[in-house]
């Protein structure tokens, strides 16, 4: 199948796998091809809020993932977090866009220092220094001084901070309604094409 692009998206730690989980299922709808990071945080997440047992071992984490939005053969694949090997962690082969989808405190952290401990921070890292496209979607409240220090010190280095913080004014009348603002954000920030939301300053029924 040919695929429109690749792009990575990473799951932390943070609270919010459901809108990594929404923006992975949109992606895959709208035939991208999907590298997915999963830290060992992000696991535990993932099983308290979406019910999600997944497999440390990213072979069986793929056929998880793929099976449960439907994944061509190939659509997605998920690294592990020691795969020094994997595209993702070199810059030669690197997809040029990533999102941080819930991204921690302790990733933004991690990122805003290089530390590159794991895939997740390294692949960001690779992100940084070829370029391309980071969107970090951080969830954590209040933030401390040390948070918004190591965003604003990433927003200089032009990643995209979106903080989960959906808005109210399209009158949301489900979590279903208050996830799809946020992933309807990022994908305005992908340049990718959807109708999850009405657009500001148009009537009813037009999005
Ligand atoms: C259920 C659960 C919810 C969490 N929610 C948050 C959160 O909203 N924001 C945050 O920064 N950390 C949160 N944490 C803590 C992080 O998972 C923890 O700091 C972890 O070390 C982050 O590692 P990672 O960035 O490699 O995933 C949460 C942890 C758990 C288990």
């Amino acid at each position: 199948m040919q695929y429109k692009e690749t792009i990575t998206l990473a799951f932390s730690g943070a609270s919010g796998a459901p809108y990594g989980l929404r923006l992975l299922e949109v992606l895959l709808a709208q035939h991208f091809r999907v590298y997915v990071l999963i830290s060992s945080a992000a696991r535990v997440v993932l099983d308290t809020e979406s019910n999600i047992k997944l497999s440390g071992n990213e072979d069986k984490a793929t056929e998880q993932l793929s099976a449960l939005f439907n994944a061509a053969d190939g659509q997605l694949q998920v690294f592990g977090k020691d795969n020094w090997f994997s595209p993702v962690a070199s810059g030669s082969a690197a997809p040029k866009k990533m999102i941080v989808c819930p991204c921690s405190a302790g990733s933004v952290s991690a990122i805003a220092v290089g530390a590159s401990d794991n895939l997740l921070e390294r692949a960001a890292d690779v992100v940084i220094k070829e370029r391309g496209q980071l969107i970090l979607v951080p969830r954590e409240t209040p933030f401390s001084e040390i948070h918004l220090e190591n965003m604003l010190k990433l927003a200089k280095l032009g990643v995209t901070i979106m903080p989960a913080a959906p808005g109210f004014y399209h009158q949301p009348q489900t979590i279903n309604d208050l996830v799809d603002f946020m992933v309807a954000r990022i994908l305005d920030h992908l340049n990718i094409e959807h109708n999850l939301t009405k657009r500001w300053g148009y009537g009813e029924g037009k999005k």
